[in-house]
């Protein structure tokens, strides 16, 4: 996968510029004062939300791990597909667990309605979802909030190519029982810098003693999204690439829609579905070559192409047009 921060001249000079600062061996913040970490307040004012009900992790997937881990859940449900992480976490800690097989939004709003939850139960969903960039919409998760009697960790790891980056922030700050989570992997395109956070008024017992001292953000990562979040051009230059993305993204689904069962994406990413193993490897291997494709053969036969620019948006469409 090329990295985008060592090719784009601009993120190159803008690391070059801020070497110095970036590079720091030591914790930039009071130990005996956590909530004096200089990157929680930046996160907080960024997001317009009182630093109490913001923590800071290492990627969303340090979150899954805490939280799914805490020993106050009874049974956590999972739609499926999803995000591997969450019920491979589940599984290797013993959790009960329920999967809720569906395609489509609306099959799990369906499905779930069918459960007697409990209030000591937790449900994680991605919006958009990780299977297919399906984003909930805001009637859905109201009504899921409405049915389901325990916690909803939403996870918006996606959420920044939706046209609608507040997602659903509004919801969480007045409902205690969802936990909404966040990424910089997808939204800075930096994954590798480890950086992610959660909103929540829910007083989850000790979360901040178990996320914070040892800090599990580095003071590298740390001290780029400081000065990230601070820096306009930069959040508009990334504005401005995810809205190149989107543009591209629904440049393929419209050109491919007729063609192929594929789902209409909110995120960075398409999926198509494929009804036999045949037709899947057929597609697989017209888009061989290209980065950014990936396989599923799980209980359905599935395709994910991450967009990226337009010359490859053009190659997909060409290939995949060319199949009967
Ligand atoms: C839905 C979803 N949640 C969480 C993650 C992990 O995010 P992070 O890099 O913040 O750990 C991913 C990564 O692919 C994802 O697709």
């Amino acid at each position: 996968m090329p990295s985008v921060w060592k090719e784009n001249k601009e993120l190159k000079k803008w690391i070059k510029k801020n070497y110095k600062y970036l590079i720091d061996g030591n914790f930039n913040y009071d130990l005996s004062n956590v909530m004096s970490d200089p990157l929680l307040v930046s996160i907080s004012n960024y997001i317009g939300v009182n630093k109490n009900y913001v923590y800071i992790g290492s990627g969303i997937s340090q979150f899954i791990s805490v939280i799914i881990n805490l020993n106050c859940w009874d049974t956590i449900y999972l739609p499926d597909p999803e995000f591997g992480l969450y019920s491979k976490t589940a599984e290797a800690n013993n959790k009960k667990r329920v999967k809720i097989f569906c395609l489509y939004c609306d099959d799990f709003i369906n499905k779930i309605k069918k459960y007697d939850t409990k209030p000591n139960d937790l449900l994680c969903i991605s919006s958009p979802r990780w299977f297919s960039g399906e984003m909930f919409t805001k009637e859905q998760i109201l009504e899921i909030v409405s049915i389901f009697k325990g916690t909803i960790m939403i996870d918006e790891a996606y959420v920044d190519y939706s046209n609608d980056e507040i997602g659903m922030l509004e919801l969480c700050l007045k409902n205690e029982n969802v936990i909404l989570a966040r990424s910089f992997s997808k939204k800075f395109y930096a994954s590798g810098l480890r950086t992610g956070y959660i909103v929540t008024k829910k007083n989850l017992t000790n979360l901040r003693g178990v996320l914070i001292p040892p800090y599990s953000v580095t003071t590298y990562s740390s001290n780029f999204f400081i000065k990230l979040l601070s820096d306009i051009d930069m959040l508009e230059l990334f504005y401005n690439t995810r809205q190149y993305v989107i543009k591209n993204r629904n440049i393929v689904y419209d050109m491919l829609k007729d063609q192929f069962n594929i789902i209409k994406s909110s995120s960075n990413f398409l999926t198509i579905i494929f009804s036999s193993n045949n037709e899947l490897e057929e597609a697989y291997s017209a888009l061989k070559g290209l980065s950014g494709i990936q396989i599923f053969k799980e209980n359905i036969f599935y395709i994910k192409i991450w967009i990226s620019d337009e010359k490859f948006s053009q190659i997909v469409i060409n290939r995949l047009k060319e199949l009967k």
